[in-house]
C-alpha cells in the first residue's frame, strides 16, 4: 500500500507522540517547526525547519504533502484555506480551527448548538469591562480568558475583585466568563474518520495544580456516575460531528457543585488528557488521529487498565539544562512508564514529561502516581 504524505504542524511532544506511533506502520510523517532539536525533531528524519504561523512557511511545506494536520492550534489559517482549496486534505478543517482558537468563537459555537457552557461576555480591553462591569453589576469573582494565544493556563486570569483587576488584567480581547464552582474537571477525547464513523474514550478526571494552573494529574476512569459519562460522552460526539473534524477533538468539561455538566474547551488534536492511552487502552490517541486523518477505520477504544497520569513539569526557581532528579526511583515502580520530550531546557511549570502508571483499580493507579511526584523533580543542576 502506498501511504499518503502526512505534514503535522509542529513539532513539540505531541508531534513527537504522533511521529513515535506512525513509525510503527512506516508512515511517511513530516514535521515542520522551528528548530530540528525540537522534541519531534529528535525522532523523525523528515523534518522541515520552518515557521507554522508564517503562510510561506506553511503553504511550501504543505504543498508537498497529501494530508496536513497539526499538533498546535496558532497555525497560519491562510495557508491552511489556500492548500485545502488547492485540493490538499486538512484536518482539522480550517473553518473548525479558526472557531476552536478563538475561544470566544468556541464559547458562541458552544450556545448556537444549544449545548451547556458557563455564561460568558466579550469584550476588547479593560476600560470595556469596566464599563459593563459598573453598567449591569457584574459580579466578582470573573475568570478573564485571552482569546487566541493562551495555553497551560498563561492565558487565564482569575479575578476575585475590581481593585484586583488592574494587576491582574491581561492584555487583549477577552471571554470574562462566570466562576463556576467546579465538583471535578474531566475531559472525554472523540474520534471521527471521514466516512462518519465516530468513537469516544472513556472519561478522564483531571487534578488541577493551583498554583501553576494545570494539570497535575489525571486519572481514568474518572470517579463520575454513568449519567456523567454518558452526558460527556454525547456532547463530545455531538461537538465533533458538528464541527465536522476527522482525527480527534478532546473536550474539557467542567462538573459543577450542583453536579451540572458544562463545556470549558475543546482542542481539536492529540491532548494531555489522552496521554494514559498510549499504555492503558486497546488505541493510543496518536495511533487514533492519524486513523482519523487518513479515513482508515478507528481503533478499538477500550480502556484496558485503570491508569493515572502525571506531568513532569519544571520545578518552580529552576531555569536552563534539564535534570531529571530521583528517576531511577520511578524506575523501581511497576506498570511505570516515563515520558521524556526532549526539550533541553527546563523552565517553572513547562511540561518537560510525563508518566502513566497502571493499577488494578483507579485508586491503586493514583496512589502510585503519587508516589512518582515524590520521587521525581525536574531541575537544573548548573
Ligand atoms: N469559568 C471558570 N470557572 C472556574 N475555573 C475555571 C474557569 N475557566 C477555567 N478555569 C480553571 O482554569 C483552568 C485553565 O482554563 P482553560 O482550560 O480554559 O485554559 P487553558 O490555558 O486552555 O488550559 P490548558 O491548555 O491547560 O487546557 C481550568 O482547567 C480550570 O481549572
Ligand atoms: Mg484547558
Amino acid at each position: 500500500m502506498q501511504f499518503p504524505k502526512i505534514g503535522i504542524l509542529g513539532g513539540g511532544q505531541l508531534g513527537k507522540m504522533l511521529v513515535l506511533d506512525g513509525a510503527r506502520l512506516d508512515l511517511p510523517l513530516y514535521i515542520l517547526d522551528q528548530e530540528i532539536s525540537f522534541p519531534a525533531g529528535r525522532v523523525n528524519r523528515l523534518f522541515m525547519e520552518g515557521d507554522f504561523t508564517e503562510y510561506g512557511d506553511v503553504l511550501a511545506f504543505g504543498r508537498e504533502m497529501d494530508i496536513i494536520t497539526i499538533e498546535i492550534e496558532k497555525v497560519n489559517i491562510d495557508a491552511l484555506f489556500e492548500l485545502e482549496s488547492m485540493g490538499k486534505i486538512v484536518h482539522p478543517n480550517p473553518r473548525a480551527l479558526e472557531i476552536i482558537r478563538d475561544k470566544g468563537k468556541q464559547k458562541q459555537f458552544f450556545v448556537n448548538q444549544g449545548l451547556p457552557t458557563s455564561s460568558f461576555s466579550l469584550v476588547e480591553n479593560l476600560q470595556e469591562w469596566e464599563a459593563a462591569a459598573a453598567r449591569d453589576n457584574r459580579p466578582y469573582p470573573v475568570v478573564q480568558k485571552l482569546r487566541s494565544g493562551g495555553y497551560d493556563g498563561r492565558g487565564v486570569s482569575i479575578l476575585h475583585s475590581p481593585e484586583a483587576i488592574k494587576s491582574k488584567w491581561l492584555s487583549g480581547p477577552s471571554v470574562m466568563e462566570e466562576l463556576v464552582d467546579i465538583h471535578k474537571e474531566i475531559a472525554v477525547i472523540a474520534a471521527r474518520n471521514a466516512q462518519g464513523q465516530v468513537l469516544t474514550y472513556e472519561p478522564v478526571e483531571m487534578v488541577f495544580d493551583p498554583e501553576a494552573n494545570l494539570v497535575d494529574m489525571l486519572f481514568c476512569p474518572a470517579a463520575i456516575s454513568e449519567q456523567h459519562k454518558k452526558e460527556a460522552a454525547d456532547i463530545a460526539a455531538k461537538l465533533i460531528k458538528s464541527l465536522d473534524i476527522c482525527g480527534l477533538l478532546a473536550v474539557e468539561f467542567f462538573i459543577d457543585a450542583t453536579g451540572t455538566l458544562l463545556i470549558n474547551e475543546v482542542a481539536p488534536r492529540p491532548h494531555n488528557s489522552g496521554h494514559h492511552t498510549i499504555e492503558s487502552c486497546a488505541t493510543s490517541q496518536f495511533q487514533q488521529h492519524l486513523r482519523g486523518i487518513l479515513n482508515w477505520p478507528l481503533g478499538d477504544v477500550t480502556n484496558l487498565h485503570p491508569a493515572a497520569m502525571v506531568n513532569l513539569l519544571g520545578e518552580p526557581g529552576y531555569q536552563g539544562p534539564v535534570y531529571y532528579q530521583g528517576i531511577e526511583k520511578v524506575l523501581e515502580i511497576p506498570q511505570a512508564y516515563i515520558h521524556l520530550y526532549g526539550k533541553e531546557e527546563t523552565k517553572p511549570s513547562r511540561k518537560m514529561g510525563h508518566i502513566t502508571v497502571l493499577g488494578n483499580s483507579a485508586q491503586e493507579a493514583i496512589g502510585k502516581a503519587k508516589s512518582i511526584q515524590e520521587r521525581i523533580k525536574v531541575i537544573s543542576i548548573t
